[in-house]
């Protein structure tokens, strides 16, 4: 595995890997990595010949009062699972290659970033769509893999990719969970002894809604009614940035849920965010 952090050398060594036919995949992350990062990393390798992994945390998508300084890393651990994983080019830009001075073009899909996480984080799917714009166009992937868990990134990188005509497939991975159903986050890391004990009911909560539309319940307002009283009886400690039930794939509302339909939450514990949905079929 080659760890590369300069931007021109990654980009030389993938427009050759192309040049010579192989089928090149990127996983982008912000290191960190646990048993998510892995299945996404695990499953690009399937896909390609060269297999290229991010690893940038990227301040342009972290909100003044947000983790951007005390985010997790360890950049030993994770070059030792992506060596063992398979990983051919793990790629560590430093923030002043990425975002030069005077750097000041950015990419916005308006109709998707303003609603759910990015209500109460403005600008933060901006940097994110900005720094896999920059990814997509340095590393040049045939594929670039994304975890379902973050569903509304997904979807907006996805939409960019269309309106941009990015050649690209954006492939979304299934949510990997604790074994007592908390999606594994980075940010799990955070959580104070008896919030983790607590956190699972984030899910809890998502599967309890999802039993009551297969049980016939499907007006979105008493579903979402019904999902933030699960919040309030079991995590009364928590804060409800929202609970919201969306088309899955245009992330619009509307009256009634159906098969393509997708319940998703963000909450706080403590001082650490924890989102996750659930498709309702
Ligand atoms: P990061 O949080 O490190 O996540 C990297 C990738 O792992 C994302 O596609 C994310 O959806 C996926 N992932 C995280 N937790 C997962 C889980 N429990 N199961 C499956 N996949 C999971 O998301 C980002 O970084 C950044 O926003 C990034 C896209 C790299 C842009 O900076």
């Amino acid at each position: 595995m080659e760890i590369v952090s300069s931007s021109d050398i990654a980009e030389k060594l993938c427009r050759q890997a192309r040049q010579s036919k192989q089928i090149i995949s990127l996983v982008p992350t912000m290191g960190f990595f646990h048993a998510g990062h892995m299945s996404l990393i695990r499953w690009a390798k399937e896909q390609s010949t060269m297999l290229v992994v991010s690893l940038f945390v990227n301040p342009a998508q972290f909100g003044p009062d947000e983790d951007f300084d005390r985010y997790p890393q360890d950049l030993e651990r994770d070059a030792r699972l992506a060596e063992e994983a398979g990983v051919d080019l793990l790629f560590t830009p430093e923030a002043r290659d990425i975002y030069p001075a005077g750097f000041s073009t950015w990419v916005e899909v308006e109709s998707f970033s303003h609603f759910l996480c990015g209500s109460k984080r403005p600008g933060h799917f901006r940097g994110v769509s900005t720094i896999v714009c920059k990814l997509l166009n340095l590393i040049r992937p045939h594929m670039a893999v994304f975890g379902q868990k973050d569903w509304q990134q997904w979807i907006i990188i996805r939409k960019m990719v269309r309106d941009l005509n990015m050649e690209v497939d954006v492939p979304g991975r299934p949510t990997v969970r604790e074994a007592d159903g908390l999606a594994m986050s980075s940010r799990n890391a955070y959580l104070s002894g008896e919030d983790r004990n607590s956190a699972p009911h984030v899910y809890q909560g998502l599967l309890h809604v999802r039993e009551l539309f297969h049980s016939g319940q499907t007006k979105i307002e008493v579903l979402e009614n019904l999902l933030l009283k699960y919040y309030r009886d079991n995590l009364p400690q928590a804060e409800v940035d929202y609970v919201r039930i969306v088309d899955a794939q245009t992330l619009g509302t509307s009256r009634q849920a159906g098969p393509g339909s997708l319940a998703a939450v963000a909450l706080k514990l403590g001082e650490t965010r924890l989102i996750d949905n659930i498709l309702l079929e």
